[in-house]
């Protein structure tokens, strides 16, 4: 290999086979920042202890940093330093390790280490950023206690841990929990604080706080509520307290990720914890209280008990969500919430599942760890969470949590510790079902059945197609809740789990008085993808009878599917049938508002493309938008006088509250106002957004304009009256983009990347404009090739600065392989002049390199 072959080699990959311990422990740490912008002085004091159990020498993570000086037991000494790491000459035996280092925040433009924002300086940690801070063994499963004194004017000093002594320009922290350093944190900044307090069930006080720039202390109140339901619920529910005596939150304007978990200081993405009615709409408020809940879920399920090495991010982070899942369906309603959960599962995991970057929820190699926070991880691993409870039942899931905390506090752990806990809390053999973890892909389950003298049989058969690295795959053990109803739509049989545990397998109910109608995977039992051949009649029968509501839901989802398809492949037209069962639904006032909003909501014309693919038909972005709109047009002129009375009828009354109450009512009413623009004109909406008081309304209403083309005073005026807001004006930025028509979305955005608060370096704004347009499918997709060229300019252009949110964005081309020859050849000349943009970063390159694989 020449020199330049090996400069350009591929980085090589980590595989969880390789796992090694680490040689030496750390049983304390001192840190002193001295901050300043462009020359940031890291001391640290750290003790060292060899690992009995895995001798070896001394090495330390360490990445752009200047090394000042370093001492071992206060002599000083000079270690070996690559880009990547430290060596040393050691004693044998304990010492204390101390080192200067110099490190530059404001150069710092990839938001991971210690970097600043809009003038405040904030860390990123996860996964592996505590190495571009100071030299140490980065890396999850060496823990120690940590106290940080920090040096600066500037008027509030944070870190992790309870505060200690406080004096003119310094502050100090004291952490007592052993933790890995990704869950390090600083924050200094002319911050001030929303204040509150909650006491524990055990009695101790805890002092809250959320740390925000002055013109935002009007946006906290929610999350301060948030937080302590959250806190609250995890006593209630998980018997789990609280354990330091302060528990601070800081908004941050640029941020790659939602939120971080950082012990006793959690950072989040602005936009995830600042809210007024004014400014976040419902579905802002929602998003808001369940990433509150799983940061503050983290302090057990990731802080106190946490994962080994990256492999096992799934121990946390599936755990977590499914935890915040529970948090929200017992705050919210958990029918509607499930059908959330799964649209979100179906939209990003089930996308990401069934194309070039599939992964099991735990990786067995990776090349950047920041890569593989996924909706395969978080999402998937949240399933896998509800499939276990759902086998051990109720009881024994939470016996079996009791000895998972009291074993493993304080540990570094596995999925095979996690599994072990569950085997001896229930005796129960998962072997089978841990494939779940190991094997990639969603499984396919096809159902017939069979009706004979009052027996009803199921037959199920279970598949998984081959994903890349694994064309072999076994049974899994598959939950499937099943229940059957009687012709009259009366329950002859109550829900059952019914256990799949191999490749066919049937399940026979006897004594029927009639031949029933199954309604299967009822509440979503398991991430799969169930096939029936199923006709319109019983889905009909299922939307109007189903007691489950998700399968309630799901059948009309399956129609309106079915209908859309075949309108794509110009066999057939918007159904009557189907279009006065939705009207049965919109105006039945027994329903939830919120759930017939679901009902009504249209399939994304991305699952529209995958449906068609998966049918081994070549989409067409195009028609199927076309089709969209004509379905919505057709419902619109079926079911006018209907939805304008439910728009009456859903008309606010008295305060806005983000309750799931009044959000329900409102998200029926913005869904039959977006409705009824397609009738009006929009005469409706323009009147709803010069009322509006709040921005769900206002959003709503201006979306609806949007949509029928409509809208542009409107626009200018949310611009004059929110220029000075960067979260509303990341809405105004973003649905734009998104609600264009296809032949319009590449020119807006591009003009929009030309406006003076284009600020393409923060995240948020370059998600809501570059990601605005990926979600326009039609307008992404658009046969001239602008999409492509757009976005995949905009990426080579982040790369150098953000790489991470520029891996996580190429997402946007993983499903090419879906779509027409012309397509394909752009979508694959972008990625490749991507991959060919000199200098790409380690997390792009190897993103780009697994989609086009
Ligand atoms: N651990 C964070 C969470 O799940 C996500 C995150 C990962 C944030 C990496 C920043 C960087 O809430
Ligand atoms: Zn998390």
């Amino acid at each position: 290999m020449s020199t330049t072959d090996a400069q350009h080699a591929a980085p090589q990959p980590i595989y969880l086979k390789d796992y090694r311990p680490p040689a030496w422990l750390v049983e304390d740490v001192k840190l002193t920042f001295r901050l300043d912008p462009t020359a940031t002085r890291v001391l640290s004091r750290i003790r060292f202890v060899p690992n009995p159990d895995a001798p070896g020498a001394f090495k330390l993570d360490g990445e752009k940093l200047k090394l000042i000086s370093a001492a071992i037991d206060g002599v000083p000494v000079e270690p070996e330093i690559t880009d990547t790491q430290l060596t040393c000459k050691t004693p044998d035996g304990p010492f204390t390790w101390e080192a200067e280092v110099e490190i530059d925040p404001q150069g710092n433009t990839t938001l991971e280490g210690l970097y600043m924002s809009n003038g405040m300086y904030c860390t990123q940690c996860e996964a592996e950023g505590f190495r571009k801070i100071t030299y140490y063994p980065d890396r999850p499963d060496v823990m120690a206690p940590f106290s940080v004194r920090i040096e600066s004017d500037l008027p509030v000093l944070l870190s992790n841990g309870n505060p200690g002594k406080r004096g003119d320009a310094f502050a100090e922290w004291i952490d007592p929990w052993p933790k890995p350093a990704y869950l390090f944190a600083l924050v200094a900044g002319e911050l001030v604080a929303h204040e509150d307090s909650f006491t524990t069930a055990g009695g101790k006080d805890v002092d809250l706080a959320i740390w925000v720039r002055e013109a935002d202390i009007g946006k906290c109140a929610f999350g301060m509520d948030a937080l302590k339901r959250s806190m609250l619920w995890d006593e209630q529910v998980y018997g789990r307290e609280y354990d330091l005596d302060v528990f601070n939150i800081v908004a941050v304007d640029d941020f790659n990720m939602g939120a971080m978990e950082n012990k006793g200081l959690n950072i989040f993405n602005s936009a995830a914890v600042l809210a007024s009615p004014e400014t976040a709409t419902d579905a802002n408020f929602e998003r808001i209280e369940s990433i509150i809940a799983h940061e503050y879920f983290h302090n057990w399920t990731g802080n106190r008990i946490t994962c080994r090495d990256w492999f096992q991010l799934c121990l946390k982070e599936g755990l977590t969500v499914f935890r915040d899942q529970q948090f929200s369906a017992d705050e919210r309603s958990a029918a509607v919430r499930r059908i959330d959960d799964v649209l979100a599962l179906r939209a990003r995991q089930f996308r990401e599942d069934n194309g070039p970057l599939a992964h099991p929820v735990r990786p067995q190699s990776f090349v950047e760890i920041n890569n593989f926070y996924t909706a395969t991880v978080y999402e998937k691993g949240a399933e896998l969470i509800r499939m276990l409870k759902r086998l051990v039942g109720d009881n024994a899931y939470y016996e079996a949590l009791e000895l998972y905390f009291a074993r493993h506090d304080g540990q570094a752990c596995t999925i095979e510790d996690w599994l072990a806990v569950f085997e001896d809390a229930t005796g129960r053999d998962l072997s089978q079902f841990k494939r779940w973890y190991s094997q990639a892909g969603t499984p396919r389950v096809y159902v017939t059945e069979d009706w004979r003298d009052g027996s009803y049989t199921l037959q199920f058969h279970q598949e998984t197609p081959p994903t890349p690295g694994q064309d072999e795959k076994r049974s899994l053990v598959i939950p499937v809740a099943v229940g059957l109803l009687a012709q009259n739509g009366s329950e002859l049989r109550g829900t059952e789990v019914l256990e799949l545990t191999s490749r066919e397998q049937s399940f026979t109910f006897e004594n029927l008085p009639e031949r029933p109608v199954p309604s299967i995977l009822r509440e979503f039992s398991a991430p799969v993808i169930l096939h029936r051949n199923s006709d319109k009649a019983e889905r009909l029968f299922l939307l109007r009878h189903d007691t489950d509501s998700f399968n309630k839901w799901e059948a009309a989802r399956g129609l309106m599917k079915d209908c859309l398809t075949g309108m794509a492949l110009g066999e057939n037209t918007a159904d009557e049938d189907l279009l006065s069962a939705l009207a049965d639904v919109l105006r039945d006032d027994t329903l939830d508002p919120a759930f017939r909003a679901l009902v009504l909501q249209q399939p994304s014309e991305d699952d529209i493309a995958q449906t068609l693919f998966e049918a081994n038909t070549t989409p067409d972005p195009t028609r199927i938008h076309q089709v969209s709109e004509q379905f919505a047009n057709a419902f619109a002129a079926h079911a006018e006088g209907s939805l304008a009375s439910v728009f009456t009828a859903m008309k606010p009354e008295g305060v806005y509250a983000p309750d799931a109450q009044g959000a329900g009512r409102r998200a029926l009413l913005n869904a039959s106002l977006t409705l009824l623009s397609r009738r009006d004109g929009g005469e409706r909406a323009a009147e709803q957004y010069d009322t509006a008081d709040n921005m769900t309304l206002q959003l709503g209403s201006l979306s609806a304009l949007l949509r029928v083309g409509s809208g542009i005073s409107q626009l200018e005026r949310f611009y004059d009256q929110w220029a000075d807001d960067r979260l509303v004006l990341d809405k105004w930025f973003s649905m734009q983009v998104a609600l264009a028509t296809p032949g319009d979305a590449a020119r807006i955005a591009t003009d929009l990347a030309e406006h003076p608060k284009f600020d393409w370096k923060n995240p948020n704004r370059f998600r809501a404009v570059v990601g605005g347009l990926a979600s326009n499918a039609a307008g992404f997709h658009h046969a001239s090739g602008k999409g492509y060229d757009f976005v995949s300019d905009w990426l080579i252009r982040l790369d150098p600065v953000n790489p991470q949110t520029t891996a996580r964005m190429s997402t946007v081309f993983e499903t090419w392989r879906r779509y027409d020859a012309d397509r394909q050849d752009l979508m694959r000349a972008a990625l490749g002049r991507i991959q060919s943009s000199p200098g790409l970063s380690r997390d792009t390159g190897e993103m780009v390199a697994r989609i086009l694989e």
